[in-house]
């Protein structure tokens, strides 16, 4: 046995089936996306799944070539469900006339950039100023509420909250149902890139049908009166009146279930990544503390370190060759931004978190080219602001022991709960100081 693991034909025949039988599902790739990819990444840097019939690309240049050309590589399978509908869930979708179609984020040009231009005022950086103040408030008032317990599970308390305020706010959508909406986030999460029971999957349709019917009752409440509204969606509805064309009833619709998803989770989960590795090392926490000057770099650091995006999904609309490979017309191209992000080629000694990294911006946490987010700078504001109020209160928070829990899915990757401690009898005489 010990001869066989030193021969390079038998190493490179056990690659060539574990690459067979990859599964974004199997417990390595779900425990930690990026290391469970490293030595694909070193040796076979593209390869084909047979299990899941994706190409899984690995190397930072790689991918950022394929994110380039949004031509050869059609973004119209990133909302793809990876679980298929049973006869049942069908009936149960079809029950509530679901019919999420295309929104930004998957369609091809050139209409996808003739829209992405219109909607593109309302991210522009002078008018998310009003964000940043409000996450600050927030964070703030339950911070004051939370300080003298000494320990809470920040996802819970803090984290999986103001996002979604935030985001409702910047879209312009009443806020009376916030965890209702969260829940149908959730559902929509596990419904595209999950791989639920077909019992699960009962449940899941059932909200995300739901979440289509709230979407469009809310749009339709919306519409009744623009007058003087503002928010990102009061935009698209303008738009869908002055230009039917580009922005249509549909897109409207769909625009605005796909939204709160993109929004929501994506920034939630970003955050209590960044915390929990900047915890994990010692006296970084104190550091930011004295230097919150160096939050916003921290911050960039932490997303390319742990994004809660692993991984998104491409489509060959023609054969092409990759880095030497040959892909085929319609192959499917599952792009692990987690690997990319730890890729040597591009970040000097990447496995460790370096605030100080003068390139930690070039990371594709937020995708990269045509389709690059939209909301990023929303993203980072709200990090911020998370952050510096954090180590500003609590410059002796230490990470609780804990198990880290999280639902499988292929593409957002963090914990479900993040439970953290300090002294609050340390912390009365600071406050008051
Ligand atoms: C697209 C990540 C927050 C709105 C994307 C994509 C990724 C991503 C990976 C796909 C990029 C591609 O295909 O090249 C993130 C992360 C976030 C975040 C990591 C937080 C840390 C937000 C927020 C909003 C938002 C707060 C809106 C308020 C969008 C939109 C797109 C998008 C509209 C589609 C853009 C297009 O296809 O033209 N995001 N996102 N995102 N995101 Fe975000």
């Amino acid at each position: 046995n010990s001869a066989q693991s030193h021969c390079p034909f038998h190493a490179s025949n056990k690659r060539n089936e574990e690459a067979t039988e990859f599964d974004m599902f199997g417990a390595e790739y779900q425990h930690c996306p990026a290391s469970s990819l490293q030595s694909f990444r070193e040796e076979k840097p593209i390869f084909f799944s047979e299990k899941m019939n994706y190409w899984v690309v690995t190397r930072y240049a790689d991918i950022r070539e394929i994110f380039r050309d949004p031509v050869v590589f059609s973004a119209r399978n990133v909302l793809e469900k990876f679980t298929p509908d049973t006869p049942e869930t069908a009936e149960i979708l079809r029950s509530y006339n679901y019919g999420m179609n295309r929104t930004l984020v998957n369609e091809d040009e050139p209409i996808h950039m003739e829209r992405r231009r219109e909607l593109l005022d309302a991210f522009e950086a002078d008018k998310l100023e009003g964000l940043r103040e409000l996450t600050r408030t927030l964070v703030t008032q339950k911070v004051d509420e939370f300080i003298g317990l000494g320990k809470v599970d920040l996802m819970a308390t803090l984290l999986w909250d103001i996002p979604v305020i935030v985001a409702l706010k910047f879209l312009g959508v009443p806020d009376d149902d916030i965890s209702v909406l969260q829940q149908y986030g959730v559902a929509h999460k596990v419904n595209t890139w999950g791989r639920p029971s077909p019992e699960e999957q009962q449940h899941v349709a059932t909200n995300v049908g739901k979440f289509w019917h709230y979407s469009g009752d809310v749009l339709e409440r919306m519409k009744r009166n623009t007058d003087g509204q503002s928010g990102w969606m009061y935009d698209m509805i303008r738009k869908n009146q002055t230009n039917p064309r580009v922005v249509t009833d549909n897109y409207l619709h769909s625009m605005m279930m796909a939204i709160l998803v993109a929004a929501h989770e994506t920034t939630a989960t970003a955050t209590a990544n960044a915390i929990k590795h900047l915890l994990s090392k010692p006296k970084l926490w104190q550091k930011l503390h004295h230097q919150p000057e160096l939050i916003p770099a921290a911050v960039e650091e932490c997303l390319r370190y742990a994004g809660p995006i692993v991984s998104w999904r491409r489509e060959a609309t023609q054969n092409v060759q990759i880095n030497g490979v040959n892909i085929a017309k319609g192959d499917k191209l599952f792009l692990v931004m987690a690997a990319a992000n730890r890729d040597p080629e591009q970040f000097e000694n990447p496995e460790e978190l370096d605030i100080l990294r003068d390139n930690a911006s070039e990371h594709l946490s937020f995708g990269y080219g045509a389709h690059q987010c939209l909301g990023r700078n929303i993203g980072r504001l709200e990090m911020c602001a998370f952050i510096e109020e954090l180590t500003r209160r609590i410059p002796d928070m230490t990470l609780s022991k804990q198990t880290f829990t999280a639902t499988p899915n292929t593409s957002f990757h963090g914990p479900e709960a993040l439970w953290v401690e300090w002294n609050p009898e340390a912390i009365k005489g600071t406050e008051t100081a």
